[in-house]
């Protein structure tokens, strides 16, 4: 319809004339939403596949109260970023990562997905007519935020009858209010993430509704997140509610293997490469809470909070601390080597940087 076609012209004409950036305090950037101007919808029936998204001005959309993803939590969401390079050129962070495992997802909570090439053009296109938000080189990243979800009407529990795939954006700075200073967690004793067999593995809406309670208790204590143990024997790490986590003992870099419960993250699987490549010794396993507390330092991964060096760690009442105040020397390293690579700032001999 014409209103389409209005907003993509808009939309190509702004990419174009879009080297005027947004008129905001760049200096200060959060990790909070910040509306912008267009977002990305498509939608489907299902056992229909999605063919033909278009953009429209960024604001509220209107769903049935009985949509499946108000009711039944059939949603899922992914998280990558764009950066603005100090060449003008704008890059993004293997993005058909995220469309894999959005389609992995979509398996799990019984609904349709984009293919990977259209989840990543419509990635592009959405980051192109948001071009003036992305902030300047080594001011933040534009973050952006694809959404999956049932947004038919059901009543009795079924997969929705319609699906709509949604991208909106937003200019982000750190994570944790603690910038990249080392941040302080509290090991949760009583309750779980994920349970095997679960959803843990996926990037489900309802995983993250689920660790607010732990996460507000931990905060109004003092602590900047919750780290999960597995809900069997409760001793082996998980993750922590919005990143994986890493332990560093001597030569060896070591993080929960991937099975079932625990979110495979996209900056985790990155860091793994990026440390074997620095020489490190890699380990995707078991990991006891015990090595944690005797290992020389911890740091966290997520695309939202890159590498977040952890300063201490709380487990049963007693405190370990890592190093004195700084950046662990491996911490800072693997940050370093993956920001680089991200920003444009060193060689991608990984071809993981997609340039728009
Ligand atoms: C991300 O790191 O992109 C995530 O999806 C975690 C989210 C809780 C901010």
């Amino acid at each position: 319809n014409s209103n389409n076609v209005n907003s993509l012209r808009v939309a190509s004409s702004a990419s174009i004339a879009a080297l005027e950036l947004a008129d905001i305090d760049w200096d200060n950037l959060r990790f909070g939403l910040m509306p912008t101007d267009y977002m990305y919808i498509m939608r489907c029936s299902q056992g229909e596949a999605f063919s033909k998204g278009q953009l429209q001005r960024f604001g509220n959309i209107e769903l049935s109260p009985s949509a499946a993803v108000l009711n039944y939590g059939q949603g899922l969401f992914e998280g990558l970023k764009a950066y603005r390079k100090h060449d003008g050129n704008i890059s993004l962070f293997r993005p058909e990562e995220n469309g894999v495992r959005l389609r992995m997802g979509a398996e799990r909570m019984c609904m349709p997905a984009p293919t990977v090439e259209q989840f990543v053009e419509a990635v592009k296109e959405t980051v192109l007519a948001n071009e003036r938000w992305i902030p300047p080189p080594g001011k933040g990243s534009l973050y952006i935020r694809p959404l999956l979800m049932g947004s038919g009407a059901v009543l009795g529990l079924a997969p929705a009858p319609e699906y709509t795939f949604l991208i909106y954006v937003s200019p982000v700075g750190n994570y944790f209010k603690e910038g990249l200073a080392p941040i302080n967690l509290i090991v949760e004793t009583e309750m779980h993430r994920a349970t095997p067999g679960g959803t843990g593995g996926v990037k489900t809406i309802g995983n993250y509704a689920a660790v607010l309670q732990a996460q507000s208790a931990a905060r109004a204590k003092g602590f900047s997140d919750v780290l999960y143990l597995d809900s069997i024997d409760k001793k082996y790490l998980e993750e922590v509610s919005s990143c994986n986590i890493f332990v560093v003992k001597g030569n060896e870099i070591s993080t929960p293997a991937i099975k079932g419960t625990i979110l495979p993250g996209i900056t985790r699987k990155s860091i793994l490469d990026v440390a074997r490549s620095q020489g490190f010794e890699v380990a995707e396993r078991q990991v006891t809470v015990n090595e944690l507390l005797e290992a020389d330092e911890v740091f966290c991964t997520g695309t939202a909070v890159v590498v977040s060096p952890v300063g201490s760690i709380t487990y049963l009442n007693k405190r370990v601390t890592y190093g004195s105040d700084g950046v662990g020397r491996v911490s800072q390293l693997l940050y370093s080597a993956l920001t680089s690579l991200q920003m444009g700032l060193t060689e991608d001999k990984m071809g993981w940087i997609v340039e728009l």
